[in-house]
């Protein structure tokens, strides 16, 4: 008779093999034994269970390049959003694979989800089939990160108090791969002292949150924090944490504080005296600085623009205020002055609407000088800066006028800008620059504002390295 080992079966069949043997709690060889005796006493050829063989993508590696990215969704409302994220993790060329807590089959379905994701979605720690393929401990480690969204109030606890009483939390237990949290709930549940304890806890373990977000909640008339992060703001601390974890960016670890737009100064409580900056230019610097892994935070003036992902926004009116925000934001690294503040506001602002009267003169507006906050910080005796760039803005002798302003406000490089209204650069989309700093004057070529907000950042980056 002749001998053959499983050891000789084609791979497809021992794949099918184990798993046939997995499912009936058998070992492989116990698992043939039992085929080839049901052969033997049975008058038809032996059927083999109906196991579905795993998907390429739940067995093939990753390529050695694309970056694995484990979903973990667990169940509350906001796990509908979690299909976008799938899909905003796959169009960034990342491998997704995806788990779901019992709770979270509540919300959406494990097809819908592995529809996106392209394989099967892991749900049960005790499947014999999975845990012969792709056990819990391959899945915790075979991933460069998890991410959890939406985050429940109980999976945190579970997490903070080391359970693993499902795949979800057996898998975030087993991990070495870094966690990012996207926490979902109701504001009363996020506020109560024991999430914030189990927060604190998971905070002091390293694990990230990006969320949750104040806003509407899904059950009618509340609101608060506790709305999940959009599913771009998930992307976006996906991508900051893995090239942190595989590479460090120019600027990880660096605090970016940038002004932008304008500002506007109220002459009564429905007017205000502004400019034409759009805040594209600041805008576009934040984007890059936090693409180049810096903590960004944003004072932000008046804009049309939507807040930039992954940055800190704060959202100001009057230059007063613009200079509060900036100076609460210390200590930064960098601090960069893109705004265009508005160089004066009304002494005599009304605290009412004012009205024409009959017979009454025009009223007179009394303008009093804002403080300059490029200066002040620049200035600055404590926390000042490493680097302090401000933007000139001029309309003649811009070379002339930007190195009077290096020296009279102090700061280390100044950005000079020609802004006559021919340019076109005053809410347009190209800048041309000057970078005039204590070494001397560099053209830059004209070029959008998103390029040119790229190359002051790998100026950044180089001069700190320095
Ligand atoms: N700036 C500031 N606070 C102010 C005025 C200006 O922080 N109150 C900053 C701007 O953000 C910019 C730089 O200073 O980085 C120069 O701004 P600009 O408007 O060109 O210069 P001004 O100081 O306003 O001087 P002038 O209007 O006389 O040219």
């Amino acid at each position: 008779m002749a001998s053959l080992t499983v050891r000789q079966l084609d791979e497809r069949l021992k794949q099918l093999l184990r798993l046939r043997a997995a499912k009936n709690g058998r070992s492989v060889e116990d698992e043939v034994r039992t085929i080839l005796r049901e052969a033997a006493e049975e008058p038809g050829p032996a059927q083999p269970a109906p196991v579905s063989p795993p998907t390429p993508a739940e067995t093939a590696p990753a390529a050695a390049t694309t970056k694995r990215v484990l979903l973990i969704i667990s169940g509350g409302i906001a796990a509908y959003k979690s299909l976008d994220l799938i899909r905003r993790l796959k169009e960034r060329g990342l491998a997704v694979r995806c788990i779901m807590t019992k709770a979270a089959e509540h919300f959406v379905t494990p097809l819908a989800a592995g529809a996106l994701v392209g394989s099967r979605v892991f749900t049960d720690l005790f499947d014999p089939a999975h845990e012969f393929d792709v056990g819990h401990i391959r899945l915790a480690r075979e991933t460069d990160l998890i991410v959890v969204a939406p985050a429940t109030a109980d999976l945190m606890a579970k997490m903070a108090g080391g359970h693993a009483d499902d795949l979800a939390t057996a898998v975030l237990l087993a991990t070495k791969a870094p966690i990012l949290l996207a926490p979902a709930m109701n504001p009363a549940m996020w506020a109560h002292k024991a999430t914030q304890r189990n927060l604190a806890q998971l905070v002091a373990d390293g694990i990230k949150l990006v969320g949750p977000n104040e806003g509407e909640m899904a059950e009618a008339r509340e609101s608060g924090k506790g709305r999940m992060a959009e599913p771009l703001e998930i992307a976006a601390a996906v991508d900051k944490l893995l090239a942190a974890h595989l590479a460090p960016l120019p600027l990880t670890g660096k605090h970016v504080l940038i002004t932008s737009g304008p500002t506007h100064e109220p002459i009564d409580p429905v007017r205000y005296i502004a400019n034409r900056s759009s805040g594209k230019q600041g805008h576009a610097i934040a984007a890059a600085a936090a693409a180049a892994g810096a903590d960004v935070t944003l004072v932000s003036g008046p804009v049309n623009l939507p807040d930039p992902i992954g940055v800190k926004t704060i959202h100001v009116e009057s230059a007063r205020d613009m200079l509060t925000a900036v100076e609460r934001a210390l200590p930064a690294d960098v601090a960069i002055f893109a705004a265009a503040v508005a160089d004066w506001r009304v002494a005599n602002a009304g605290v009412q609407k004012l009205k024409k009267t009959a017979g009454q003169t025009t009223p007179a507006l009394s303008l009093v000088e804002n403080p300059d906050i490029l200066s002040t910080i620049a200035h600055r005796r404590t926390q000042r800066p490493q680097l302090v760039i401000g933007f000139a803005a001029e309309t003649e002798n811009v070379i002339a006028n930007a190195k009077a302003k290096l020296a009279r406000k102090g700061c280390d490089w100044i950005l000079a800008n020609d802004v006559s209204p021919q340019t076109g650069i005053m809410g347009g989309d190209r800048n041309t620059i000057e970078l005039v700093s204590a070494d001397g004057v560099e053209p830059w070529p004209p070029q959008s504002k998103e390029d040119v907000a790229a190359m002051l950042i790998a100026r950044i980056g180089a001069a700190l390295s320095k």
